[in-house]
């Protein structure tokens, strides 16, 4: 109903504006005198310490907040880390045992194809930690942790608050996870987390100075048929979330790519006129990636495509290759996909608005899909 959906159009649009919110309820009380304090987390130091392997498990957009917390995990804790489909997971034969972590991610607790390959990791003796939205659902029930997100309930079957509550959650362990094997100084840890704690603040900043503007451009693409995205490092995983949101709520054929894979096939595909998002690392930050980005965009701006960049507040490098700039604030190299990602949630919702179509109840969609 309207007032469930506190005036806004849909539960995407409020769901949305929530993302700030939904990161700092996922680190309200978490972070004590510049540490990571998750009660959840108590006597897990051992685990942490012993292990030689983690693999996140997940399916749709979990799966991509997993992906960019594989870059947190291995920078940070300095453990391996492999994402993978929970169903291509659990149907094949894995290497896992006693020393493997398994973190699985899901908003709902109770995706079955999750929930098999969390029950299948653990029969294989590994140990498994749920990031779940849902308390007291069916995966943390069956896990061996919890880290709780607060994101609160969301209702839009495309994800989108927990999803950067989720990557909230995944930093949360890999600092609290470094700092145990002495991976990260003290100073270090305070530093990130310090970082982390102004996230909301930038995401609040996007939504107030940019979600217009995305919105009236999304609504002039409105007969667009194809999308591209594209990203490098953390910002890769950020380029398959906005086109999965794109498929999903809006019906447009889009596909994410590793900008570095561009030589490689994609670049085929570019023809004038063909819309490609590009998310930008920050100059300052990751200057390396940052060139290697930027000659992507002269090699598609070449041939024609429409290039709206994603990029850092003052980086001139994109402005004259680019048709638009969507700006995000300053941010470590880490951080800036978090932000990154939510000018990609508001244009598939503009879009799928501008086209007339439910961005809650996509077609053939469900929110939890509870059978394998
Ligand atoms: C469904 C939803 C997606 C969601 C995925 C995983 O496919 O449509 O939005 O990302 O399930 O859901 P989970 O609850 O496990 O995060």
């Amino acid at each position: 109903s309207a007032a469930e959906k506190g005036g806004w159009s849909s539960f995407m649009a409020k769901e949305v504006s929530e993302e700030p919110e939904a990161v700092a309820n996922t680190l309200r009380g978490r972070i004590r005198d510049g540490a990571v304090a998750i009660p959840e987390l108590d006597g897990l130091d051992d685990l942490f310490r012993g292990v030689q392997r983690i693999i996140v498990i997940a399916a749709g957009t979990a799966a991509y907040a997993g992906m960019v917390g594989k870059y947190a995990l291995e920078q940070w804790a300095r453990v391996p880390v492999d994402v993978e489909l929970a169903h291509e997971f659990h149907y094949r034969d894995p290497v896992i045992g006693p020393d493997t972590l398994v973190v699985s991610i899901s908003q709902s607790g109770e995706t079955m194809d999750t929930l098999m390959a969390v029950k299948f990791a653990r029969e294989r003796g590994a140990k498994t930690l749920s990031i779940c939205n849902t308390q007291g659902a069916t995966i943390p029930r069956e896990s061996d942790a919890i880290v709780y997100t607060h994101a609160g309930p969301e209702v839009a079957v495309a994800s989108t608050k927990a999803f950067v509550a989720q990557i909230t959650a995944l930093y949360l362990l890999a600092l609290h996870i470094g700092a145990v094997r002495g991976e990260l100084s003290p100073t270090e840890v305070a530093h990130q987390l310090l970082e982390l704690e102004a996230v909301p603040e930038k995401i609040q900043h996007i939504l107030d100075h940019e979600q217009e503007r995305i919105e009236q451009f999304a609504h002039w693409m409105a007969d667009t048929r194809s999308v591209l995205f594209l990203g490098r490092h953390a910002g890769y995983p950020i380029a398959l979330e906005g086109a999965l949101k794109l498929k999903e709520i809006s019906y447009i054929h889009a596909e994410g790519f590793a900008a570095g894979e561009l030589k490689h096939g994609p670049i085929a595909l570019i023809e004038p006129g063909q819309p490609v998002f590009v998310i930008v690392p920050s100059p300052r930050e990751a200057p390396v990636l940052h060139s290697k980005v930027v000659s992507n965009i002269r090699e598609i701006h070449a041939r024609g495509a429409r290039v709206i960049a994603i990029a850092e507040e003052g980086d001139a490098a994109v402005l004259p290759i680019s048709d638009e700039v969507l700006r995000i604030p300053l941010a470590d190299p880490l951080f800036g996909p978090i932000l990154a990602v939510v000018p990609l949630h508001i244009f598939a919702m503009g879009l799928a608005t501008a086209k007339g179509l439910d961005v809650d109840q996509p077609r053939n969609l469900a929110k939890s899909v509870t059978v394998e």
